[in-house]
């Protein structure tokens, strides 16, 4: 449809209409198919579910054929409904968790996964993903750092902006392509405590350095939609801050399209206490920019009564419900309303070899080696290994999003022995429950229990079975329900129950290798103090289990990189890398640094920082050496680095480079991470890798929150990880 059709469109529209257009209904209405139940206790009528254009949640393509056509017989101008659901790492073939794909540090991968999960989720029917998330975090006891690209500006605006290209290729009207919405704007992953929900502290300054540039490269990429987070920032809920969504998303990173509501977040301005009713609370989320109002009665049951009143313009109204046709228009549904729902597609793609074949290349990168030491991986005998702990048989490797993925189509690591040929008759035992009994993790017996099977039995079988091996792979980790949304923990460490088990084993046999399966970084003392091996698995989808047989075999080489530092514990956090310095660092001499910026019972450092990763090679740095010592504003120079695979096997290493502002008018991060490149070298290869560094790259916010580079010294770090020393100095010259 041409602009001035849409406009024609809007002009017939009845209020009723209209407002219709800025209403999203969840699934549970439409499967009701009338107004009774939750759409009865919301106070919709029949008329408003008639009208409502858009359904989330409901996916699948025989399903969503039928109610289209329903749907647009029934509407009065026969506009096509809009269906979005939440695709975070795939749809029927899962990939890893969103966190662990960010440990690929390989934006390619991360966009030909959301690639593949837009062509299932298109052939099902959807039309929107509620993805990418692109709220940093630093606090692992938010259940959702899972769905993010962990603790680091840079890395997480990547990973939010591949998948936006992934899921929207050149035009979102193209053949399996869907809209993506990035999500929560703004500082969603810097609830207070680490408690979901929660207020977000940040001062203008953390929010435009270190919070928005992920938003931003995801708006660069060109997302469709934007959703508002529930958080409040400077005391005022997303869902009504103009200030966030009008001057910073639409006017400062020229977004122009449609922004919906987080579930119910215009109705919460009232338990929020900015809003004393609906009607006030239509008004405030429609004036700051909220389009669509997504599962909650406000904008259809108060919209008509305030233009009425005269308390809002009908402009706004019409504002609102263009972005709404306009995207519909985008995703070509005026004319073909059913996009490319097909059942055949459906059952061609989902699962397909190929699909699978992804998912297990995916979760193979995104595996982060934390620990190896005497090189006991990979398994040279695998055969006289065995494998345990609760991890081994189990479905459930998804993570919380797979909503609509089936378990039974993931394979548990005792399939994936089962699989290959040199694992086929590896000795397994379950060892104990994922979860303890007391644990939190209600309505989830069955991970829980070990099905009648009596605990200290259990716990004496494996502990034999261990006795008897050389080596234990020992597949540990914190149940899926753990992390993901409202799920936020206050302690990190590992259930009881599993680590009892691993003093059990390790009584009887010190040749301990973990598999952690795991939404989030956790408090990992106990394991790094026992275990010879640590491979850090996440929650790795459809193909993670044959992905982390292949990796313990040495078939692939793990190669992640942290993309949010493992804590030491829970007092550490809120934690990052790129912190600012303090007047008193300390020293790292207690007596000394009596009264340095320590605490006395823990580390300042994590137990594993950001960036780091071990592979099943080794890797030297040569020296950093700049093509000159002095820029200009607007100059700029090339940093390079010798890097040599110096161990026995091929392998590949992520080469980072950070920087350091030495002074500027405002306190400066210690480094931040601004490029990175993966080489891949054979033993004995070595490859020289250059960096160009611009001014640009130097800019921060000055004391006048003007973003500019400020003259003075500067050091490039080069290296494996955040902690890297090796570097060099340059200076930005006066003008
Ligand atoms: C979450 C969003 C999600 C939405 C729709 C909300 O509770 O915060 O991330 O997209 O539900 O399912």
């Amino acid at each position: 449809m041409q602009e001035q059709e849409l406009q024609a469109l809007l002009s017939q529209l009845s209020p009723e209409e209209k407002i219709g257009q800025l209403v999203q209904l969840p699934a549970s209405f439409q499967e009701e198919g009338n107004a009774t139940g939750p759409a009865m206790q919301m106070g919709l009528t029949q008329e408003d579910l008639a009208l409502a254009g858009s359904y989330l949640g409901l996916i699948g393509a025989k399903k969503l054929r039928k109610l289209q056509e329903t749907y647009m017989a029934r509407h009065p101008h026969h506009i096509p409904l809009l269906f979005m659901a939440d695709i975070i790492n795939g749809y029927r073939t899962v990939f890893p968790i969103p966190l662990a794909q960010s440990c690929m540090f390989d934006p390619a991968l991360v966009e030909a996964c959301a690639s593949i999960a837009a062509k299932e989720t298109a052939a099902s029917g959807v039309h929107v993903t509620f993805s990418p998330m692109a709220d940093l975090s630093r606090d692992a006891r938010w259940g959702r750092v899972m769905e993010g690209g962990g603790e680091d500006p840079f890395v997480s605006g990547q990973t939010a902006a591949a998948m936006v290209r992934g899921y929207q290729g050149k035009d979102i009207r193209d053949k399996g392509k869907i809209g993506a919405c990035l999500k929560h704007f703004a500082g969603y992953g810097a609830p207070e405590g680490g408690r979901d929900y929660n207020n977000a502290e940040l001062s203008e300054r953390t929010l435009r350095e270190d919070y928005l540039p992920a938003y931003r490269a995801a708006v660069d990429a060109g997302c469709a939609l934007v959703m508002p987070s529930f958080n409040t920032l400077d005391r005022v809920p997303s869902a009504a801050n103009a200030w966030l969504l009008k001057d910073i998303l639409r006017k400062e990173m020229g977004f122009s399209g449609m922004v919906i509501s987080d579930w119910s977040a215009v109705a919460e301005l009232i338990p929020h206490g900015i809003a004393r009713d609906e009607k006030e609370a239509a008004y405030l989320a429609l004036r700051a920019g909220v389009d669509m109002d997504m599962s909650s009665p406000v904008y259809i049951k108060n919209l008509k009564a305030l233009v009425e009143a005269g308390k809002i313009p009908l402009q706004w109204i019409d504002e609102a419900v263009l972005r709404v046709l306009t995207l519909k228009n985008k995703l070509g549904l005026f004319e073909n309303p059913f996009k490319d729902l097909d059942e055949n597609e459906e059952s061609a793609l989902h699962l397909c070899e190929a699909h699978r074949q992804a998912a297990r290349k995916c979760a193979e990168k995104s595996f982060v080696l934390l620990k190896n030491e005497g090189s006991l991986l990979p398994l040279a005998e695998p055969g006289e290994t065995a494998w345990i702990g609760p991890y081994v048989d189990t479905q459930m490797l998804n993570g919380a999003w797979s909503i609509f993925a089936d378990d039974g189509d993931t394979l548990s690591l005792r399939s994936a022995l089962a699989l290959h040929e040199k694992t086929k008759n590896a000795p397994t035992a379950v060892g104990c429950a994922i979860a303890d009994p007391d644990s939190p993790v209600q309505g989830f017996m069955s991970a829980v229990s070990l099905s009648g099977v009596d605990e200290a039995q259990a716990l004496r079988e494996a502990a034999a079975l261990a006795q008897k091996a050389k080596n234990v792979v020992l597949a540990l980790g914190e149940h899926r329900e753990c992390s993901g949304e409202a799920a936020s923990r206050g302690t990190l460490t590992l259930p009881k129950c599993q680590l009892k088990l691993l003093d059990s084993i390790a009584e009887v046999n010190p040749n301990i290798i973990v598999l952690l399966f795991t939404g989030r970084p956790l408090d990992i003392r106990a394991v790094q103090e026992k275990a010879k091996a640590i491979l850090l698995c996440w929650l790795p989808g459809t193909e993670g289990a044959s992905a982390a047989v292949r990796t313990v075999l040495g078939e692939a080489s793990p190669s992640g990189r942290l993309s949010m530092a493992f804590p030491y514990c829970v007092g550490q956090l809120p934690l990052h890398y790129n912190h600012l310095r303090t007047g008193r660092p300390y020293s790292g001499d207690y007596k000394a640094g009596r009264f340095g910026s320590k605490y006395q019972d823990i580390p300042n450092d994590p137990l594993y920082p950001f960036g780091f990763g071990l592979t099943y090679t080794e890797f030297a740095y040569g020296p950093v050496t700049l093509s000159q010592s002095s820029i200009k504003k607007g100059g700029g120079l090339t940093a390079s680095v010798t890097v040599t695979n110096v161990g026995k096997r091929p392998g590949e290493e992520t080469v980072q480079l950070y920087l350091r502002d030495e002074c500027g008018s405002v306190a400066r991060p210690v480094r931040t991470l601004k490029a990175f490149e993966q080489v891949t070298l054979k033993p004995g290869e070595s490859r020289r890798v250059s960096f160009r560094i611009d001014e640009s790259m130097l800019r921060f916010y000055d004391i006048h929150m003007a973003y500019t580079s400020e003259p003075g010294d500067f050091t490039v770090f080069i290296g494996p990880d955040s902690r890297t020393e090796k570097g060099a100095r340059f200076t930005l010259k006066e003008e």
